[in-house]
């Protein structure tokens, strides 16, 4: 597969077109934002946890039944994947309180829900991403009923497969961030990245926050957190290949 160009760069990654038009590569970089990229960083080594670290769990995810972009892992920080045209929806699934929930409502941190609750915003930066309901959705034809009901199913399935996996290696998923796409004929398939950026991980035993948060918040140890939680991943599946 031959890059061709950039086709578009976003905060955390870059994205190129190929020989063929039904995929593209995603480079991951190791620049960090937040706040709506008010706030701006490095994350040395960044792209590359996040590159393999999104990979395993989409390779996991398609194993069970949830549709992905991934096609295959190039290199440290580059993977080919389908092309897609994305939902301009952040789909955030969340299992307690924390970040933008905890602020918004007055709720302590770590507040943990009866069930998973699911959040939709409009991914737009000049509005500042703002929260929207079902029929907000509907209303402004970012997605049709039918593909909001198959992304609300495939969030709350991969919500139930990574809650077991971090799970397993000691780690509690708070709350993550997913994105959807549609392929040339319209499938709904999962898409853009699953990673400490967009996810939060805290440490099962201690609470100690294993994500970005630790860049948002100036909490030190950002690398060590990546990397630690990276960890924490490759020693569960290389366990599980080993048995
Ligand atoms: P929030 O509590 O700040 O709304 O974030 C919810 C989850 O979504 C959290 O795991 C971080 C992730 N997230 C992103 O991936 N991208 C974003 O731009 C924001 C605001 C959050
Ligand atoms: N990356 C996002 C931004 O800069 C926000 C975040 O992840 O906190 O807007």
């Amino acid at each position: 597969m031959e890059v061709r160009e950039l086709l578009y760069e976003g905060k955390a990654k870059r994205v190129y077109t190929t020989d063929d038009p039904q995929y593209l590569v995603v480079a991951y970089k190791d620049d960090a934002t937040a706040f709506n990229g008010q706030k701006k960083g490095t994350i040395s080594g960044k792209g590359i946890v996040n590159n393999r670290m999104s990979n395993l769990l989409m390779a996991r995810l398609e194993r069970e039944g949830v549709p992905t972009h991934l096609v295959r892992e190039l290199n440290d920080r580059e993977t080919l994947v389908r092309r897609v045209a994305i939902v301009p929806l952040e789909v955030i699934v969340r299992n307690a309180a924390a970040g933008s929930f905890s602020r918004r409502y007055g709720v302590e941190e770590g507040v943990v829900f009866a069930a998973p609750t699911l959040e939709f915003s409009y991914k737009n930066d000049e509005l500042g991403d703002p929260l929207l309901n079902d029929d907000h959705i509907v209303a402004l034809k970012l997605a049709a009923p039918e593909e909001l009901a198959a992304i609300r199913r495939y969030a709350l399935t991969v919500n139930r497969l990574l809650q077991e996996l971090w799970k397993g290696c000691g780690v509690t998923l708070v709350d993550f961030k997913l994105e959807f796409g549609r392929l040339a004929d319209g499938t709904i398939v999962l898409a853009d990245e699953i990673s400490p950026d967009t996810c939060r991980l805290w440490d099962a035993k201690t609470g100690e926050k294993l994500d970005k948060d630790r860049f948002r918040q100036d909490l030190g140890g950002v690398e060590e957190a990546y990397s630690r939680v990276m960890e924490r991943l490759t020693g569960l599946i290389q366990g599980e290949e080993g048995m």
